[in-house]
């Protein structure tokens, strides 16, 4: 068994904080469409930062999410008034963490560095953070995509990582829920910890994660504390 790893880096959206948590406004605005509403804009979010980097172009991930929003709301064939789209961009600033995440992080920072690294677009970070006072667990080390310009799993993201924290990338784990960014995360070269939330299947992108569990108190149970 290799040494633990000297730093753990976090991925924001669906592995610290849960994005499903504007279904409940999302279901207020548009009774019964919440969770459809809800699953349609966070799966096109991701597919227009993975296009956008594939023609070589970026924008931050608040204009991403609004563009996202934008064609779900379209998709399904609802009409948002100016007040309605802007609670619900609003909602991404002040999403809910998963039950157990302050409990892991406490157990998981103990002895060693902890970051966020997201294609969240600073200002957002910052504010989902400071609303759920997670910011005593990682400082400053608050890392977005922004900086590289070009949003996961480009391993330019991941090496804003390991400069900050100026380790080798073995040195670090990683740690996601989203399949594709923990498989990213592994071919750049960290330990990658899958927190496989939604018991979806290994994505088959030719590298396979460190280890899976099924939540962050699982990660704090196989790495201490
Ligand atoms: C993030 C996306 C992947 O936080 O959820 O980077």
């Amino acid at each position: 068994m290799t040494a633990a790893p000297q730093a753990l880096v976090f991925d924001a959206y669906g592995t610290l904080f849960d994005v499903h948590s504007v279904t409940r406004l999302a279901d207020t605005l548009f009774p019964g469409r919440g969770a459809a509403l809800s699953q349609a804009w966070r799966t096109k979010q991701l597919e227009y930062t993975w296009l956008r980097s594939l023609m070589g172009r970026y924008d931050g991930f608040d204009v991403v999410t609004a563009d996202a929003l934008d064609w779900a709301l379209e998709s399904l064939r609802l009409e948002a008034g100016a007040a309605a789209r802007e609670a619900l961009l609003a909602a991404y600033r002040t999403l809910s963490p998963f039950p157990e995440v302050r409990g892991a992080l406490e157990a998981l920072g103990r002895g060693r560095p902890l970051a966020i690294l997201s294609n969240g677009h600073p200002e957002m970070l910052d504010a989902v953070v400071d609303h759920n006072e997670l910011r005593v667990f990682f400082g400053e080390r608050v890392l977005s995509v922004h900086a590289a310009g070009v949003f996961k799993p480009d391993p330019r993201v991941y090496a804003l990582a390991t400069a900050t924290l100026e380790l080798p990338a073995e040195a670090v784990g990683f740690v996601s829920s989203n399949g594709w960014d923990a498989a990213g995360a592994k071919s750049f070269g960290f330990r990658a910890y899958w927190v496989n939330r939604a018991g979806a299947p290994v994505e088959r992108l030719g590298t396979a994660p460190d280890a899976v569990v099924a939540d962050l108190a699982g990660l704090a149970g196989l790495l201490g504390g």
